[in-house]
């Protein structure tokens, strides 16, 4: 896989939402939705595993190219769209939307749009993507569809789920692993401890991947 600056590395996070799609053969025979795509690891995972088709987005040209060219070093038919969340595919339903969104808690509400801080940047609480993420992905799922999502847990697991509640959707965690923090949670753990998100001394936090599911 090919990873310019700007586009974020594959991690632990979108590993352990690419294993949960594989083992729960989430993807098998689906229409899947990619949102926030990167250089398209999940996207080619979901094609790899058996989607009938694969949609990939994210909000940077770049990612979108990178995604793009992976994808087709990879054997895998992804179909990559540029834009903001669901806006490039309006009026399509898919059987399975994943994503691994920006989460990080940052100190401004601000969500940059061209500096790579847009990868994991995500407003004070870390939830401004999965909040709008849980609000609209039910308008693109089909009648049986599924959303994985992989964030932090100090970001809130629960307000994850009841978002997606409110959406219409049922909601539980699929998988929980405890990692050791990266170079973006470490370079903010002062302020992540001083605003009460970890505890004192805490450099490792809990990756969670949450599903909602139309019944
Ligand atoms: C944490 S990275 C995940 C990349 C990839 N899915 C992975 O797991 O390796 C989040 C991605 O979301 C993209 N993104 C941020 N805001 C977005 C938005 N409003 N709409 C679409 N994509 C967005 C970023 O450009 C970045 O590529």
């Amino acid at each position: 896989m090919l990873y310019p600056p700007g586009v974020y590395r594959a991690e632990g996070d979108t590993e352990l939402l690419a294993d949960v799609m594989r083992k729960g053969d989430f993807a098998r025979d689906r229409d899947v939705l990619d949102v926030g795509t990167g250089g398209g690891a999940l996207a080619i995972a979901a094609a790899h595993a058996g989607a009938r088709s694969v949609t990939a987005v994210d909000l940077s040209l770049r990612s979108a190219t990178t995604a793009w060219v992976n994808s087709r070093f990879a054997g895998a038919r992804v179909r990559v769209r540029r834009g903001d969340l669901f806006t490039p595919v309006t009026g399509r339903r898919f059987g399975l939307v994943v994503s691994n969104p920006p989460y990080v808690p940052a100190a401004s509400t601000e969500l940059p749009r061209y500096r790579k801080a847009r990868c994991w940047d995500a407003g004070p609480d870390g939830r401004a993507l999965l909040d709008r993420i849980c609000a609209g992905v039910a308008d693109v799922l089909t009648a049986d569809g599924t959303v994985l999502l992989v964030h932090s847990a100090v970001c809130d697991t629960e307000c994850t789920l009841e978002a997606l509640r409110r959406a219409g959707l049922a909601a539980r965690e699929l998988a929980r692993i405890t990692v050791p923090f990266g170079p973006v949670m470490h370079s903010r753990a002062t302020m992540l401890e001083s605003r009460g998100f970890v505890a004192r001394g805490q450099r490792s936090e809990e990756l969670v991947v949450v599903e909602g599911r139309r019944e």
